[in-house]
């Protein structure tokens, strides 16, 4: 199963970030969101990127004027009818997601695969509302996507060998590593990964230690290249609420409880890096 083109949903952060690695591997990349502005955000991030790395003698001028050629802009879901694949990176919230799947479904050809690069939502879920469920994967990209390695590659009840096996080809041949993984609340990075933040966010709570002291130990203690409360606030406050609460509602187990502080924090509208203030505050 060959990926010529490919349609991403959602110009943010992570969209913008899995367009750029597909064109940077040669795919033709349709980047759809709902208002142009968003998917001019998303082609000026690329940019950005992209000069970054001419300035400094990683890409020629001319490489970097094919890879943004590769880009096309989209704000009409039709343009899904002559794609290979789409990838859905846009909000996390389960009746916005199943709508979509079932318009694209719709909309694109009968070979095509669609992947959700939902961070906790249940696959087969999201597969249920198509009449393909077997052509349905999360292919879950790390935040930035265009450095971090991993994709976690999780197959729905019904997602067969074939369509498993393109997709792990595919982020190969986007310089990435795919680990495979069960369909199962948080899968395993936010299984793991969110329990901790908000283990780190109880620390501050119970007055154990100042944020920045709970960081320090965990970036110099365990060599983690940003401490935990930091890197919460990288990855959006709200998101790492709305993690929570998927595990705690997945699990039914007392352990994945939120903070109150982290609930605290999103009430007040303080995000993150995004908002200019979460655990720190941000210029
Ligand atoms: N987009 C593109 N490139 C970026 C970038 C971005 N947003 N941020 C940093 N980079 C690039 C820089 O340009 C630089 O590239 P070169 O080496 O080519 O010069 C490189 O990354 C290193 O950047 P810096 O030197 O500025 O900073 P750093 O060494 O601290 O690295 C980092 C930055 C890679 C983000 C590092 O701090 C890190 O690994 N942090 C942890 C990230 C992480 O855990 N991500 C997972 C989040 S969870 C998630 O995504 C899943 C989910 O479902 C919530």
């Amino acid at each position: 199963m060959s990926m010529k083109k490919v349609m991403v949903i959602g110009a943010g952060q992570m969209g913008s970030g899995i367009a750029q690695v597909h064109a940077m591997a040669g795919i033709d990349v349709i980047l759809h969101d709902l208002k142009q502005d968003f998917v001019d955000r998303g082609l000026s991030t690329i940019q950005k990127n992209l000069n970054r790395q001419v300035e400094k003698g990683r890409l020629e001028e001319t490489k970097r004027d094919e890879i943004l050629s590769r880009l096309t802009p989209s704000t009409d879901l039709q343009n899904a009818s002559n794609v290979d694949l789409v990838i859905e990176a846009a909000v996390e919230n389960m009746e916005i997601k199943s709508k979509l799947f079932t318009d694209l479904d719709k909309i694109a050809p009968e070979h095509a695969i669609l992947a959700t690069n939902t961070s906790s939502l249940p696959i087969t879920e999201i597969a249920a509302a198509t009449n393909r469920p077997e052509k349905v994967i999360g292919m879950h990209f790390m935040n930035p996507v265009p450095v971090m390695k991993l994709v976690e590659i999780i197959r729905g009840l019904a997602t067969t060998d074939e369509v498993y096996e393109a997709i792990e080809d595919l982020s190969r041949t986007l310089s990435k590593t795919p680990v495979e993984v069960n369909d199962f609340p948080g899968f395993v990075s936010n299984r793991i990964l969110m329990p901790m933040i908000n283990e780190a966010i109880y620390t501050v709570y119970e007055g154990v230690a100042a944020p920045e002291a709970v960081d320090e130990v965990m970036k110099l203690g365990m060599n983690h290249p940003m401490g935990p409360l930091t890197l919460a606030d990288f990855i959006g406050l709200d998101t790492c609420l709305y993690i929570m609460e998927t595990l705690h509602d997945g699990f039914g187990d007392d352990k994945y409880r939120p903070c109150p502080l982290l609930r605290k924090y999103v009430k007040a509208g303080w995000l993150g890096k995004k908002t200019g203030r979460g655990f720190y505050v941000y210029e």
